[in-house]
């Protein structure tokens, strides 16, 4: 019993995938420690953001599988602090394919030793993340920034370890730009 090929339609301005198996939504409550000005937290914790959302493929979650998601993030800061994801390693240290396509963003990538890359993701910039890197993107600009990731069907994502330890750098606003600190 082959699986049927997939096909889906990727509006690759606005993120909308159709059809999409999973929405990813997350609002600041989800990742409130993530940010680092406490008093910006408290002060948009009433209001409660939508942060970023995500649309997957119908792909199953295993071996030998190619998973295809989009991610939204909203544009906004909480204090100095642009939106970003949660950020994850991959519990099967594996690779992913990341391709902006919309609006103005990038990723930070770190490994398990401390090291660092950030790298820009404005439409048409592929970046690829080699296994052993965790990765945040964030929306350094004024509209949606949106982006595809392909990542491997039981690559598994681990949040705890960044949840505990954050990453050793900040994207933060810097006039109408950013600044990594
Ligand atoms: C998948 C991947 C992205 C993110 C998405 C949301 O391996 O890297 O598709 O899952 O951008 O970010 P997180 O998963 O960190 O909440
Ligand atoms: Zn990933």
């Amino acid at each position: 019993n082959l699986q049927l090929p997939l096909a889906t339609m990727l509006d690759l301005a606005s993120g909308d995938m159709d059809p999409y198996a999973l929405v990813v939504e997350r609002r600041l409550s989800h990742m409130a420690e993530a940010y680092h000005d406490r008093a910006a937290v408290t002060a948009a914790a009433g209001e409660d953001p939508v942060i970023y959302r995500a649309y997957e493929a119908d792909v199953p979650h295993e071996a030998s599988q190619l998973v295809y998601r989009m991610t939204i993030i909203e544009p906004g800061r909480i204090g100095d602090e642009f939106y970003m994801t949660k950020g994850h390693h991959h519990v099967v240290d594996s690779g992913e394919f990341y391709l902006g396509t919309a609006g103005t963003g990038a990723v930070v990538m770190q490994t398990r030793s401390g090291e660092v890359r950030v790298e820009e993701m404005p439409p048409g910039r592929a970046v690829y993340v080699p296994p052993g890197w965790a990765h945040r993107s964030v929306n350094v600009g004024t509209e949606p920034f949106v982006f595809l990731a392909v990542f491997f069907g039981n690559a598994g994502h681990d949040y705890a370890s960044i949840e505990r330890d954050g990453f050793a750098v900040r994207v933060l606003a810097d006039g109408d730009g950013y600044r990594v600190g």
